[in-house]
């Protein structure tokens, strides 16, 4: 049996993650965007089939024209990258009414033919279309994810490679909380060769790069005109794979949070365990009351935002 991958949204997200996912050769990949879009997920599918001969993978690809979701029958994953992103000075939870709508179409279109699926979100405000797609799907958590988690974390750790002159694979990083510029970079539990990085760096170069990760959406934004696309797209691969692969891979992601880390009714970026059944697991780290601080803080601006929706 051959693995199935819908993506839905065929922008910029989502057409890099098809491209990474594909050179993985571990899924069949249906492209799907709106009406609109007439052919161009056709375009796309057809132009990443193309390029298996070169580099050599056998993954199937199909893109699907004017919104059909033909084909996306018993998809495994369904990756929701639908709506719009973030233009230079807007902020992630600008984007929620539009977005609702993108999110909750997908849900609609995409479910029904895939029942079993597990739904891997990236829309932004990203925790609080996570917490809508779940809500919306009336899905067991385990099986709608939000990516963020992995992005800021792969953020921090490019940053630190850099300042440090080390590989990336020595770089180790964990950051948490909202998918916001008051996420919680866990500095105690990231490391470069197994040792904790405030070992390695002085608090003020060390803050420095938190910044940066904090800011690293807006920063790409100012210089391209909308938000990134590679490393997005290369997170929701590895997710989707962890899921595919039943690897049980522990990654940041954004889950709905039932009594973990003393929070409730919302989704909020946490260490989790992927496998064949989506978040199979939540793993409870102990916080510091600086840490706690922060994500007191990253939560109220989540409920703020979800407060915008209209459920
Ligand atoms: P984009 O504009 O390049 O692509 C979005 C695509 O979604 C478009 O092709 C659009 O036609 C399609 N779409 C909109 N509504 C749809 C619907 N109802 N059904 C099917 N397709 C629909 O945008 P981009 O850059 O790919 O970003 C997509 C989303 O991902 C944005 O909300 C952005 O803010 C978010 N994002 C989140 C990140 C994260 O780490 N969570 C990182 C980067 C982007
Ligand atoms: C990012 O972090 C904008 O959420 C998007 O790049």
């Amino acid at each position: 049996m051959r693995n199935k991958i819908t993506i839905v949204g065929v922008g910029n997200v989502g057409a890099s993650c098809a491209l990474w996912l594909a050179q993985r050769g571990i899924a069949d990949l249906v492209l799907v965007d709106i009406p609109a879009a007439k052919t161009m997920p056709v375009g796309k599918g057809l132009d990443l089939l193309q390029a298996g001969p070169i580099v050599g993978y056998n993954s199937r690809i199909r893109g699907n024209a004017d919104g059909s979701y033909e084909g996306t029958e018993n998809s495994d994953v369904v990756i929701v990258t639908a709506g719009v992103p973030r233009k230079p000075g807007m902020s992630r939870e600008d984007l929620v009414g539009v977005n609702q709508t993108a999110v909750s179409d997908v849900i609609d279109k995409a479910l029904p033919l895939s029942p079993n699926a597990t739904f891997i979100v990236v829309t932004n405000p990203l925790d609080t279309m996570t917490y809508l797609a779940l809500k919306h799907s009336k899905l067991p958590r385990n099986r709608v994810i939000g990516q963020a988690g992995i992005l800021d974390s792969a953020r921090l750790a490019a940053f630190v490679a850099l300042e440090l002159n080390v590989a990336i694979d020595n770089v180790h990083t964990v950051v948490l909380g909202g998918h916001g510029d008051e996420m919680v970079p866990l500095l105690r539990y990231s490391t470069v060769f197994g040792v904790p990085l405030t070992e390695w760096l002085p608090a003020d170069k060390l803050q420095a790069l938190v910044d940066r990760t904090r800011k690293g959406g807006g920063e790409i934004v100012n210089l391209l005109g909308t938000s990134a696309y590679y490393a997005p797209g290369a997170a929701l691969a590895r997710m989707a794979e962890a899921v595919l692969m039943d690897s049980k891979l522990i990654v940041p992601c954004s889950t709905l949070l039932e009594g973990e880390y003393g929070l409730s009714d919302i989704c909020f970026g946490v260490p989790v365990k992927l496998g064949a059944s989506g978040v199979e697991q939540i793993i409870q780290l102990k916080l510091s009351d600086e840490e706690k601080a922060m994500a007191d803080k990253s939560v109220k601006i989540i409920r703020e935002t979800m407060s915008a929706l209209k459920l």
